[in-house]
């Protein structure tokens, strides 16, 4: 076990220092979706949040436009139970209970531009709804098109040039391929410009991500060697316990590993892991440099995939004491489905800073334990003058060398830790891995801010410096497709692995690393 070393913040009370970042505008949110999953689990109280630390403005609508049959009474009462269950600030019944009166419910059809008719009418009332504009996509991505659609066609959409804001956020996936997501593109940017379009990756707006840009580029000391010359390899790994709970085999199916998690959150972290340093802080510049990372990734080959991409299934098995199910056995998932429940990956980005250098991708369903983390492993020195121990309480080890390690934790248990040798007490000169451990919990009061707190906030206020333009989407699925396409090949005979629930997936990913230095990183 290597000795840790505990980082403090230098501010005694950092939530006293900093200016509350609010909401000023008063506005109107259109939840379409807004009985879903979504809406309850995560969007009405990611709202509620704002709205108990003031964030929000006096003015504001919030209109659920679902299918379902409610009155705005019935609905009101539904959700503070929803919101008292998933909140994150602990407000009271009586706080959630004024939030719930900012509610209203719209019954309306997706596909039926009458419906939309009817809300404009009801929007309308600027005395009661606000002018500016949000339009939250929470629907199945085939209502995409109709949706934007019918938002334009019923007038709704302002001109971007107009006194008062209209805003689409659209919820992933976008797009199924890279056919499909220049078509959705092109369909969007149709009806809207790309300044009025927030394609949201939940994984931008976690705390513990955007960190990762303060501290590349607000320190000096890390920059320097991120780079060929002195980084091994860089890992990301997504791992969840998680199944097909709740019916979402369904979509899971459709989808798998590599367009559910790769394509989008895992392309992103390894983009804010490796770009270049962004001209300034603004939106376009930031992207600018997370999309010339896609651009520059090489685009795999059939023996590429066959060599550096692993897909597997999860079979039945055990996980924490529980059983579950074999993949195939889940709810509303197809008897023998092939779909891919894990996918690991090694990619190259063919730049100047990272040419040779591998990047190792990893994200699978039922795994031992929810992990998402970015290790960055830097290269051994160039000689070994030192012999290494490692121990365990008094019993030590002659080891190799432990090269430097810097791991993001993005999540859980959120933090930064640095692995470096020390000199271990002794009359020898033995040298032994420690690390220096920065915690958010014992650094920072409270609990952090809710991945969609953030991104709402940022919707609201119109910056979309968190959220994927067009040709990141675009770019992204470039790298994707040929996986995909040659998963299909029958002739191609690239195997499906299996591995059991509670694992780190099957021995092929383990192999992504033959004739490499280092392996995946699974604690
Ligand atoms: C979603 C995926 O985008 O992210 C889910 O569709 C996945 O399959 C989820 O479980 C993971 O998000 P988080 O924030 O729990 O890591």
């Amino acid at each position: 076990m290597s000795p840790v070393i505990n980082i403090q913040h230098s501010s005694d009370s950092p939530d006293n220092r900093i200016p509350d970042v609010l909401v000023e505008d008063s506005q109107t949110l259109v939840i379409f979706g807004g009985t879903g999953d979504l809406t309850r689990r995560k969007l009405l109280p990611a709202l509620f949040a704002m709205f108990f630390e003031h964030r929000l403005p006096d003015q504001l609508r919030i209109v659920a436009f679902g299918r379902r049959e409610y009155t705005d009474e019935s609905f009101r009462e539904e959700m503070c139970g929803e919101i008292e269950s998933f909140q994150r600030v602990k407000g009271s019944a009586a706080d959630v209970k004024a939030f719930a009166e900012k509610i209203d419910y719209f019954k309306g059809e997706l596909d039926d531009e009458e419906s939309f008719v009817r809300l404009h009418k009801q929007l309308d009332n600027a005395e009661v709804y606000p002018e500016n504009r949000v339009f939250y996509l929470s629907v199945a991505p085939n209502f995409f098109d109709k949706v934007t659609t019918h938002l334009k066609q019923s007038g709704l959409i302002y001109h971007p040039s107009h006194e008062h804001w209209s805003r689409v956020v659209i919820e992933k996936p976008f797009g199924r391929d890279l056919d499909s997501a220049m078509e959705l593109n092109r369909h969007v940017l149709n009806l809207l410009d790309e300044s009025q379009v927030y394609r949201i990756d939940h994984y931008l707006g976690k705390e513990t991500v955007q960190n990762i840009l303060s501290f590349r580029f607000a320190n000096t000391i890390f920059e320097p060697v991120f780079n060929s010359s002195y980084v091994d390899h860089i890992q990301v790994t997504a791992s969840e316990t998680v199944g097909m709970e709740s019916g979402r085999g369904a979509y899971f199916d459709t989808a798998g590993a590599l367009r559910d998690m790769m394509q989008n959150h895992l392309s992103q972290l390894l983009c804010l892991v490796t770009m270049e340093p962004p001209s300034g802080f603004s939106s376009d510049a930031i992207r600018n440099e997370k999309v010339k990372v896609l651009q520059s990734i090489r685009i795999p080959k059939l023996d590429d995939v066959r060599d550096n991409v692993v897909r597997a299934q999860y079979v039945s098995g055990t996980l924490r004491d529980k059983k579950v199910t074999a993949y195939v056995d889940e709810d509303r998932v197809p008897a023998g489905s092939h779909t891919e429940t894990f996918v690991a990956a090694k990619f190259f980005i063919d730049n100047w800073r990272w040419s040779g250098v591998p990047m190792y991708l990893r994200t699978g369903k039922r795994m031992g334990r929810k992990q998402t983390s970015i290790t960055v492993q830097f290269k051994k020195p160039p000689m070994e003058l030192f012999r290494t121990v490692q121990c365990a309480n008094d019993v030590c080890d002659l080891t190799e060398a432990q090269p430097n390690m810097l791991t993001f934790r993005i999540q859980p248990d959120e933090g930064i830790s640095l692995h470096f040798a020390t000199k271990r007490p002794s009359m020898h000169m033995v040298v032994e891995d420690s690390e220096l451990d920065f915690n958010y919990s014992e650094n920072y009061k409270g609990t952090l801010p809710e991945a969609y707190e953030r991104l709402l906030m940022d919707v609201m206020r119109g910056d979309a410096t968190l959220f994927m333009r067009s040709d990141e989407v675009e770019a992204a699925w470039k790298i994707m497709d040929p996986i995909l396409q040659a998963w299909q090949e029958r002739n191609a005979r690239i195997p499906i692995h299996f591995y059991s629930p509670g694992s780190w997936g099957p021995l092929a990913a383990d192999e992504l690393f033959e004739n490499e230095v280092g392996s995946w990183q699974n604690s």
